[in-house]
């Protein structure tokens, strides 16, 4: 299909790229280091379980809901909002989603940093030598307490992530997905094969797939929630943002069932890369967030062609990050150009420039800011929980409230059904939207008050 022309913000050049795109910006760090260190927290199986019930009773449908009203208004979450309902609150949302990319972007491109630097460490051996986990775990804690190499590799994050995005949707994100996601998968398919092929590693499949039912508590389906949330870029226009690059003959039902099948696929094929490898190993699942940062090197020290698996999965782990470091710049990027009227090229310069900014204090919360703290919580803390764990929740609620009750069913349906896709489900995603949606996630949203 030839690319749209249509306006300077550019569109997507087939189907396909657009579901890369969205895909790449839902898999990311979310899928590779967060989900499987929360099921190892969280009793593996059963949490697996509800997992999947969340991506599909209350992702799914709030996706669905971004892809409307982005090709619905072809703008930014501000100028989305405002175009459906000017000079009302619910511009608000769209605000509150731009705030959300700038927040989320300054400490992610900390961690996709760390992705970059342990690349380089890998190739000079460094995180190739450890004996234990807790050697592995101690190398991981000095790296990010070492304010120079944290921002200088956050620099470099930030700097990939904005010479992508200066090129346009079609030029730059598109071409650059087209190529990362699919790599992505085949890389995670062979480390998949090289860890159920270790002695042992069967006890981590069981650990993984049979499901205990006593583990599962209030507090395990809240943060499975909460994770189907982050890890589907949900709640701050990110998706919206894309959808608003989509020509009206694409068929949003199917491309909402994509992205969504691919970002599960990545994530349960990431615990089939990691479980297995951490029982073969004698590894604690439990172990946390340094889990792929400190217990992972170890598993590669002691293997065959230890050096290639840890380039490999390091590379892999920073293409997650770059393709949704790249969504969440465009939000903020897509604001400026739609809205302040700037060149595409000042928009990422700028706030390229000034999330990096921001992020350094955050970089330096391992080290010489470790101490700074408010509320008992160090800089990065507070902006990943007032992002993560306020922000997007109460966007995707009132997104789903939007759609579901003010600008209605109905002409989401229509816009939906544009050039006669027929929208087979579309009473089961009404009732999704207007009542399972927001009831949800206004419970996980409370749950972090109470
Ligand atoms: N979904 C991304 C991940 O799993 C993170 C993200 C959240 C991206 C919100 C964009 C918007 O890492």
């Amino acid at each position: 299909m030839s690319t749209p022309t249509n306006n300077k913000r550019g569109f997507w050049g087939s189907r396909m790229g657009f579901v890369l795109a969205a895909s790449g910006s839902a898999i990311g760090l979310g899928n590779v280091w967060k989900f499987p260190y929360i099921t190892g927290q969280n009793g593996g199986g059963a949490f697996v379980l509800i997992y999947l019930v969340c991506i599909f009773a209350v992702g799914l449908p709030i996706m669905l809901a971004e892809f409307t009203l982005g090709r619905k208004t072809n703008l930014n979450p501000v100028g989305a909002f405002k175009a459906l309902q000017p000079n009302t609150a619910w511009v608000g949302i769209g605000y509150m989603g731009v705030v959300a990319g700038f927040l989320i972007l300054s400490f992610y491109g900390v961690v996709g940093g760390w992705t970059l630097a342990y690349i380089v460490k890998s190739f000079s051996q460094s995180v190739l030598e450890f004996q234990s986990p807790k050697d592995a775990g101690q190398f991981f804690g000095q790296f990010i307490a070492n304010p120079t190499e944290v921002v200088i590799y956050q620099a470099l994050f930030m700097g990939l992530c904005m010479a992508i995005v200066i090129r346009g949707v079609h030029g730059g994100i598109e071409r650059a997905c087209q190529v990362l996601m699919p790599t992505l998968f085949v890389i995670l398919l062979i480390l998949m094969v090289r860890s159920l092929t270790l002695p042992g590693a069967m006890e981590g499949v069981k650990f993984y797939l049979s499901p205990d039912f006593s583990k599962i508590t209030p507090s395990v389906i809240l943060i499975a929630l909460g994770q189907a949330f982050f890890s589907l870029s949900l709640g701050m226009g990110a998706m919206l943002t894309y959808g608003s690059y989509l020509s009206e003959k694409e068929n949003l039902t199917s491309a909402t069932v994509y992205v969504v099948l691919f970002d599960t696929m990545i994530a349960l094929l990431v615990g089939m890369v990691i479980f297995p490898a951490v029982f073969a190993m004698g590894l604690e699942p439990a172990e946390g967030p340094s889990l792929v940062f400190s217990v992972l090197p170890a598993v590669f020290s002691s293997m065959p062609f230890g050096t290639v698996v840890s380039i490999i999965f390091f590379v892999l782990l920073a293409i997650a990050a770059i393709t949704s470091g790249i969504s969440l710049l465009e939000v903020v990027v897509a604001y400026f150009i739609d809205q302040v009227g700037w060149t595409r090229k000042k928009a990422v310069l700028t706030v390229g420039l000034i999330i990096f900014a921001l992020g350094i204090p955050s970089g330096l919360s391992f080290g010489v800011m470790s101490d700074v703290k408010f509320m008992d919580k160090t800089f990065f803390d507070i902006v990943d929980n007032i992002a993560s764990n306020y922000l997007l929740p109460l966007g995707g609620m009132l997104t789903a409230i939007f759609v579901g009750w003010k600008w209605g069913i109905a002409k989401a349906r229509e816009e939906i059904e544009k050039h006669e896709t027929r929208f087979h489900w579309a009473n089961l995603w009404g009732f999704l939207i207007r009542y399972v949606t927001p009831v949800a996630v206004a419970f996980v949203f409370l749950a972090k008050f109470f």
